[in-house]
């Protein structure tokens, strides 16, 4: 208890109730940025196309109001010559992550800079220039063909990791997926082999 002449900051249950007011907001603060964050994360979600992207052209453009490159979804661009229903995107997108974890890519490369620093950023890859040069549907053989059996392309090769048709095919697929994903300007195609 404070005596009459004692400033309220003298008095802990001003304290006390400070903390208990300030936690119970915060608490409220981080609850509505985490539901924001789960929605802009979630496929299908503002930032994060849904699966069956695959099935349009994804580039990489400047965008001059936002100052920064943004992924720009066109309109249809098939791959392997197929429509992919959600479903099935769903399917060959999760069956890339499962080669993607199997065969650690991330020991060498990076998505959205998570990984390993000795090969290239993997988030644009679908939309790196080496690959460019080909139109959506080859760009996605020329892909396959690589994952397979890689050539070298800068001073670092990559290793042949004994990848099966059906498993290059997710991976791509996995890849023009990723490459849709805003990433709020993180910077694409860093560490590529070819620029050191
Ligand atoms: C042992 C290290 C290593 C592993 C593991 C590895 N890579 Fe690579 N990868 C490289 C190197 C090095 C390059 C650059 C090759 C070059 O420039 O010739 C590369 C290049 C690439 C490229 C072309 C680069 C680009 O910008 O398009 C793709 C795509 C790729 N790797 C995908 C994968 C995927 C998918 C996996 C997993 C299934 C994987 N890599 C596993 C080392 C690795």
């Amino acid at each position: 208890m404070t005596e009459p002449d004692q400033p309220y900051t003298q008095d802990p249950r001003f304290w006390r109730a400070g903390a208990i007011a300030t936690s119970i907001f915060m608490s409220l603060v981080l609850a509505a940025l985490t539901i924001d964050t789960l929605r802009q994360i979630t496929p299908g979600g503002p930032r994060v196309p849904s699966y069956d992207v695959i099935n349009n052209s994804v580039t990489y453009e400047y965008d001059s109001t936002r100052a920064e490159y943004v992924p720009k979804i066109g309109g249809e661009e098939l791959i392997f010559g197929h429509r992919y229903s959600a479903d099935e995107a769903d399917d060959l997108i999760g069956k890339g992550k499962l080669v993607i974890q199997s065969r650690a890519c991330i020991d060498c490369h990076t998505f959205f800079g998570n990984g390993g620093y000795y090969a290239p950023d993997l988030t644009r890859a679908w939309t790196d220039p080496i690959w460019m040069r080909y139109p959506g549907p080859r760009r996605a053989d020329k892909l396959v063909k690589f994952l397979m059996h890689p050539l070298r392309l800068g001073s670092r090769a990559m290793p042949d990791l004994n990848i099966q048709r059906a498993e290059a095919e997710a991976l791509v697929a996995y890849l023009k997926w990723m490459s849709s994903v805003d990433g709020n300007g993180f910077p694409d195609r860093f560490g590529a082999v070819s620029g050191q």
